[in-house]
């Protein structure tokens, strides 16, 4: 494999295991939740130091509002203060963030936080951070095929002018590298409707790490593992292998 495989160049993290976290501590849950701001600082900073150019992070998903009332209010407390603490910071150290998701499901005041975090971040390249909140993989891909019908409706396009290149271009984060690498902490085994679409030929890695304890040395040796891979997109090992 060449050196420029070894990095992968977008990466998408389940941030799973707060809760359990926090119990452990005997502790409420949403200290779980703030705990795992300290591994989102720490998984920018390394992928920035690493390369990786696109970061794709599940923060909340379109099932988690059916949590108690008081931890989904928490968790809309906890994203109303990153914004206001991290965003200055992302900004210095080049990082553009954006929320996928379905936004109008937010209030008013928090819509606008996010909508001007991605307005301060707008002219940075270095890493392309995308937070998924209210997200789910099939959202998304119902959103995409509205567009889709819409165009239609238009006149802009027939029907059996929609394949999967046109499709994907409505979809969240079709503007970045392909997804390389899908990771969940947490210990569970399953995408819980995340990235559906974009994760059809990512790699996936799984760690039992709880999100809260997620460091460098976590990305890493999950980047090592993905190293290590050999991603064959349907060929034979033969046709991908490099040559001699
Ligand atoms: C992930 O941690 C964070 C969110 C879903 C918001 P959990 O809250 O799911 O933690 P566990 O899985 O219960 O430990
Ligand atoms: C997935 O974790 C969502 C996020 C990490 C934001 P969950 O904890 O909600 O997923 P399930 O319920 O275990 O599938
Ligand atoms: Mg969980």
């Amino acid at each position: 494999m060449t050196e420029v495989a070894r990095i992968p160049r977008h990466i998408a993290i389940v941030m799973d295991g707060n809760g359990r976290w926090a119990k452990a501590r005997h502790r409420p849950r949403s200290f779980g939740h703030n705990a795992g701001r300290k591994a989102v600082r720490a998984t920018v900073e390394s992928c920035l130091r690493e390369g990786v150019q696109a970061l794709t992070l599940f923060a909340f998903s379109s099932e988690n509002w059916q949590r108690p009332q008081d931890e989904v209010g928490a968790l809309m407390g906890l994203f109303v203060r990153a914004l206001d603490k991290e965003v200055e910071e992302l900004r210095d150290q080049g990082v553009r963030l954006r929320f996928i998701g379905d936004l109008a499901a937010f209030d008013e005041p928090l819509r606008q936080r996010m909508q001007a975090a991605m307005t301060r971040t707008a002219g940075n390249h270095k890493l392309h951070m995308s937070v998924a909140v209210s997200y789910g993989g099939r959202w998304d891909i119902v959103q995409a095929c509205r567009q889709a019908a819409q165009a239609v409706l238009h006149g802009e396009l027939r029907p059996d002018e929609i394949d999967e290149a046109r499709l994907d271009r409505w979809t969240s984060l079709a503007d970045l590298p392909p997804l390389d690498l899908f990771i969940r902490t947490g210990g569970e085994y399953r995408l819980s409707n995340f990235l559906l679409w974009q994760a059809a030929y990512a790699e996936l890695y799984f760690t039992d790490t709880l999100w809260p304890d997620f460091d460098h040395a976590c990305l890493q040796r999950a980047i090592e593992d993905y190293a290590g891979r050999e991603r064959r997109f349907g060929r034979t090992g033969e046709q991908v292998a490099p040559l001699p």
